[in-house]
């Protein structure tokens, strides 16, 4: 710009010559320089609506101080490398000299809208009379029925967000609701709503208002998740405390002297203090697993092995029920990627319940083989243990490996069962990426079958 101002001056020219273009020059370079400012200005808004998501972004916990800052600073870059929106060539436009009123008038400047659209939770512009101005594709995940040019209460009813709207108008911090939607499904969506600033969304193409939604369904469930299960854990530590406590206060007292019943109390609190120590491994073996779960086991592990391992670890205890542990071994040796220990786990998990919950002088079959499954039909690696039982009813089977969970309650406790059993088995499949599927039949018996790939077979 400067060599083109001085250009003039290093021609021989007459003055009178020179005087006339170097004041349009002069016009161009203002008409440039206010194009500038004004980009500038259109920028500033644009950072202030990246800075706004941002915070946002940072008070609903979502982003931390750091990432905040870096990610802030990563937009602001590109907005300002990034030339004027919708092709609009402002420099341009405005060294000429001509149109750059009208489109100022039309609002168009749309730059800060793929703003709104990176945003990583639900965003909705609005302009001053709350109507729809841009929305991002999570905002529309969460009102399927949202179009552009449309007053906000027609996309959601919602008495709360409707409110909030009102008093961010006025408000001079961002206005936080909950708001509850029931259809299609019952949720908690956490609302922020952002005033920008006071200049007319028609006048400068800019929102008004910005509103920044999260569904929080998923973390209430995780929470309530995390609450019951302590409640679990500790209601099922606080039985077999009960009733120590209680054995403990009559030998103190009424059964001092009383031999025989000393004994028996003795019996039955050692089984409570084993059932309390089973609980305690057991809680210990799940966070265990569970904090390893997206670690990749590193060993081999041969299946029929195992399979053969765990028949004859449980053979007295089948004996005791008067069950025949019967193996099936595949034609040649099952490897696959895993930790023994943990595989083992799940068999005797497995096998262990089949006893326990299959018919007396029944049978307990564990057969190790290799199928074609999926889609396309892949070969994988199958241990299936299948008892002649009583059987699970249907309700029960999606929930069986939920912790704590037990079909039959009375059942399960007498048996010495935590409910955690198939909790640990689903984590160490899951860490094998293996599956584990049941069928069963009330009054014909259970099957419950592990997958697992190959080793060799995939990639
Ligand atoms: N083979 C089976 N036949 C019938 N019911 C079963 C069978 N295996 C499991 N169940 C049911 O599933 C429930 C959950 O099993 P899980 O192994 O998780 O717990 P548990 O056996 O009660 O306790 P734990 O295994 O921790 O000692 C059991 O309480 C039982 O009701
Ligand atoms: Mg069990």
């Amino acid at each position: 710009m400067i060599e083109a101002l001085c250009a003039p001056m290093t021609d021989r020219q007459p003055l009178s010559r020179f005087l006339p273009a170097l004041t349009s020059r002069l016009g161009q370079t203002q008409a440039a320089l206010r194009a500038v400012g004004r980009r500038a200005r259109m920028r500033s808004w644009a950072l202030a609506i990246t800075a706004v998501l941002f915070l946002i972004l940072m008070g609903a916990g979502s982003l931390s101080g750091w990432v905040t800052i870096a990610g802030f600073a990563a937009m602001a870059m590109v907005i300002m490398q990034q030339g004027p929106s919708g092709g609009d060539d402002e420099l341009g436009e405005d060294a000429s000299g001509a149109g750059s009123a009208s489109r100022r008038a039309s609002g168009d400047d749309t730059s800060w809208r793929p703003l709104v659209d990176a945003m990583p939770d639900a965003v909705v512009a609005l302009d001053h009379n709350f109507v729809v101005m841009h929305f991002n594709a999570m905002f529309e995940d969460l009102f399927p029925r949202a179009r552009l040019q449309q007053p906000l209460s027609h996309v959601s009813r919602n008495p709360e967000l409707n409110e909030a709207v009102e008093r961010a108008v006025s408000a001079s911090e961002p206005v936080i609701v909950d708001v509850f939607e029931r259809v299609p499904v019952e949720r908690r969506i956490s609302a922020t709503v952002s005033r920008l600033g006071g200049r007319d969304s028609r006048q400068t193409g800019l929102p008004f208002l910005i509103i920044s939604l999260r569904d929080m369904s998923e973390q209430d469930k995780l929470a309530q998740m995390r609450a019951d299960f302590i409640a679990n854990a500790s209601h099922e530590l606080r039985t077999p405390l009960a009733s120590l406590r209680g054995f403990v206060e009559t030998l103190q007292g009424p059964a001092r002297e009383d031999t025989q019943a000393r004994e028996r109390f003795l019996g039955i609190m050692s089984s409570q203090a084993n059932r309390m120590t089973r609980l305690i491994d057991d809680l210990l073996s799940l966070s265990r697993v569970e904090m390893r779960v997206h670690l990749r086991p590193r060993g081999i592990v041969e299946l029929n092995e195992v399979a053969a391992y765990i028949a004859q670890a449980l053979e007295p205890l089948a004996l005791a029920s008067k069950i025949k542990i019967v193996v099936t071994r595949s034609e040649s040796p099952i490897r696959i990627r895993g930790d023994r220990d943990e595989i083992v786990q799940v068999l005797q998990n497995l096998v262990h319940n089949a006893i326990k919950y299959g018919k007396e002088s029944g049978r307990v079959e564990v057969a190790v083989s290799r199928v074609l499954d999926g889609t396309p039909p892949q070969p994988r690696a199958l241990v299936a243990i299948a008892d002649d039982g009583p059987g699970i009813a249907p309700e029960h089977l999606p929930r069986l490996t939920e912790r704590f969970y037990r079909a039959n309650a009375a059942a399960s406790r007498d048996k010495g069962g935590t409910g955690l059993g198939l909790a640990i088995v689903k984590h160490i499949v899951i860490r094998h990426s293996g599956e584990l599927r049941i069928t069963s039949v009330v009054g014909t018996g259970s099957t419950f079958s592990l997958l697992f790939d190959e080793l060799g077979t995939r990639a």
